[in-house]
């Protein structure tokens, strides 16, 4: 059994290709699914997906790169959202200088306004870190008692430390697969069993021998094998605990 624990089924390139997908994910042993909203449509269609199958669950968020547009009126609907029953989870939120290195100051703040919810309802955050691996961390590091994940974790392996210091899992995903990706490869090898988690960030990222091609939640077992050969562990051992660290990290049903 293996947890997708960053998918945006939500995303319009699945517009009304969702049940194709979920069957595929399911034959594949892909059992749960987190789907991951970014703004306003993707949180509630995120939501939608989880009330109608009971395997998905939704986190809702703000991405760093619609930071500069968050007001406090969007707060106050995130706030609703946020008090679901199939929430499990804030974000994806946090710095991204690669696709915005204008609005930094509105960056720092959504985030820090999502990490507050995220230690208040005690809901873990989705984190999303592109080319601001320091930033990330001094924001972060601002806070005590930190749960959640680095999502498709793309930091230095020497930085891994510190980010489990602050209590948050490593999650990966196609990137390590690639053949020229030797920092993931090396994340693979250092992060402790018991923080690492696996993903697909699907419709993107997908790994090899399909990378460039729009990615699915089936494909997570790709993530898993090759983490498995790059660890020298059997396949199993690595679904197992990754699937045990998504259940007790998002606290779901077994
Ligand atoms: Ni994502």
């Amino acid at each position: 059994m293996l947890i997708d624990t960053h998918v945006h089924l939500n995303a319009d390139e699945f517009e009304g290709k969702e049940a194709e997908i979920i069957k595929r994910a399911q034959e594949a042993g892909v059992k749960k699914l987190i789907v991951i909203g970014f703004d306003h449509k993707t949180n509630e269609k995120a939501i939608e997906l989880a009330e109608q199958y009971d395997f998905i669950y939704a986190t809702v968020g703000f991405h760093p790169t619609i930071a500069k547009d968050i007001k406090d009126n969007d707060f106050v609907i995130l706030d609703e959202l946020l008090d679901h029953d199939k929430v499990v989870g804030i974000g994806e939120c946090g710095l991204d200088f690669y696709w915005d290195k204008d609005h930094i100051d509105d960056q720092v703040e959504v985030f820090k306004e999502q990490i507050k919810r995220s230690l208040e309802l005690e809901l873990p955050l989705i984190i999303h870190m592109r080319d601001a691996s320091e930033a990330t961390y001094n924001v972060l590091s601002e806070f005590e008692n930190l749960r959640g994940i680095m999502h498709c974790y793309s930091g230095s392996a020497e930085m891994v430390d510190q980010f489990l210091e602050l209590g948050l899992h490593i999650s990966l995903g196609g990137p390590v697969t690639f053949k020229n990706a030797k920092t993931p490869k090396e994340v693979a090898k250092v992060v402790p069993l018991d923080r690492l988690l696996v993903e697909t960030d699907s419709p993107y990222l997908s790994p090899h021998p399909f990378r460039g091609k729009r990615n699915e939640p089936a494909r997570v077992k790709l993530v898993a094998e090759e983490i498995a050969k790059l660890r020298d562990m059997s396949f199993e051992e690595v679904a197992k605990a990754t699937t045990e660290n998504a259940i007790s990290l998002f606290k779901l049903e077994e």
